[in-house]
């Protein structure tokens, strides 16, 4: 069943969508592309003249109640873009009132679905080498199978549309589909477009096909960069990575950050380079400083700022950013570009002195788009990048997920998918 072709006219239709929004210290949103991604499965279900009961997580609250992760605080917010009445159950596991309540063009949200153990459907409190886990597991999956049952219970259809969560297999991701037959639960408008988006550039690839991976460390990163070494052309690896890549060939790299257990995976990825005839493109210099306070994106009162060479940087100084050199390379090697995948960020971007190699990778991409390239854009930092400069309308995706698209592009089956599809 496909979302366009349901008619949702007289049905209360469960939508589990990912509202996990950062929040500031008022509990206001800072943004809302989430909540705006799923309008327009929601804004579906109304005009038809069906009712939403809208599901979802906010944060790790580990199976316990925490009122800083209330989905209450997002309610007004909610109704404001819907554009309908809103109300708010705050027991998503005792809400069989407030579904029974609840009026045809009319919306209602469960409080955070990890309030309970049972969402994940991890055993808690018990450690995976004590010999009574297996137990607590089996007993723990059981209990979410009946969690995803009474959530079930209180609609007639199923939609998922939290690409965000897609990766987990949770009760409300992926476990309450099987208590809709076929022709009741579907994909949401929002993980439609995105299983689209991530198709093109892993099946519909134009050619030259370029991806810039950056962000800290490698290792977060290799499963994404192996499966793209088959795929890509041209391969830009920047950000903090750059450090563990010139380490790897002896380079200097002062206090940068570096994964030295991970040198020979570095290398390892540049030989598979080469043997699949992919230009890899690294950075070669850094801009660095000796001062930066990585908790308030700051550079502290009195400290330096200086260019080096990335395999070549003084002690006591730390790459933060890619230097001019850098940037003109990575420019280079995205221009001309027909397919464009970016995550994460070429250096420290929340700090006004470190942005210049988020903006330069940014605005490249920004200017192969118009020339035709479709790019997709993922991950919450590249993402605040494209907003900091300006170019969200300037490239063709960007995407919700950040861990469920690295793992769509490593080509592993999403459970939220895979619930619904088989
Ligand atoms: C996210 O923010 O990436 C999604 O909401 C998934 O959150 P999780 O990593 O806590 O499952």
């Amino acid at each position: 069943m496909t979302i366009s072709e349901y008619n949702f006219a007289g049905k209360k239709a469960i939508v589990r969508v990912d509202f996990n929004v950062p929040l500031n210290e008022n509990g206001e949103i800072t943004d809302d592309t989430r909540i705006r991604g799923a309008l327009p499965t929601l804004k579906k279900i109304i005009a038809d003249g069906g009712a939403a009961i809208i599901m979802s997580h906010m944060g790790k609250p580990k199976g316990k109640v925490n009122p800083k992760l209330s989905l209450g605080q997002i309610r007004a917010a909610v109704e404001k873009a819907i554009g309908c009445p809103v109300s708010f159950a705050p027991d998503c596991a005792k809400a069989q009132e407030e579904a029974k309540a609840l009026k045809m063009g009319e919306a209602l949200l469960l409080e955070n679905l990890r309030y309970y153990p049972e969402e994940e459907g991890k055993p808690v409190g018990i450690d995976k080498e004590d010999p009574a886990y297996e137990e607590a597991k089996k007993e723990m999956k059981a209990r979410q199978k009946e969690f995803a049952k009474t959530l079930a219970s209180y609609a007639d259809c199923y939609v998922m549309d939290a690409f965000g969560t897609a990766h987990r297999k949770h009760a409300s991701t992926a476990v309450i589909a099987d208590y809709f037959d076929a022709d009741n639960k579907m994909l949401g408008f929002l993980m439609e477009k995105e299983v689209k988006a991530v198709d093109n550039v892993l099946s519909n690839i134009k050619r030259p096909f370029v991806a810039i991976m950056g962000g800290s460390k490698v290792s977060t990163k290799i499963g994404i960069i192996e499966n793209l070494l088959g795929k890509v052309d041209k391969l830009i690896l920047c950000g903090g990575m750059t450090y563990t890549f010139s380490k790897a060939h002896g380079g200097e790299i002062g206090d940068s950050i570096v994964e030295l257990d991970k040198l020979d995976v570095a290398l390892e990825v540049e030989k598979k380079a080469k043997e699949n005839g992919v230009e890899l493109v690294l950075g070669c210099d850094s801009v660095c400083c000796t001062g930066y306070d990585f908790s308030t994106f700051s550079v502290k009162p009195g400290a330096q700022i200086k260019v080096f060479p990335s395999n070549a940087i003084e002690a006591g100084w730390d790459g933060l950013d890619a230097g001019p050199e850098s940037r003109k390379k990575f420019a280079e090697a995205i221009k001309g570009a027909k397919t464009i995948l970016w995550n994460g960020p070429a250096g420290c971007f929340e700090c006004d002195d470190f942005t210049a190699g988020s903006r330069a990778v940014g605005e490249a991409i920004a200017e192969a788009t118009a020339e035709g390239a479709f790019s997709l854009i993922g991950g919450g930092d590249s993402v605040a990048c494209c907003t900091k400069f300006g170019l969200t309308d300037k490239v063709s995706y960007i995407s919700t997920g950040g861990g469920a698209l690295l793992e769509a592009i490593e080509g592993k089956v999403l459970p939220g998918v895979a619930a619904i599809k088989g």
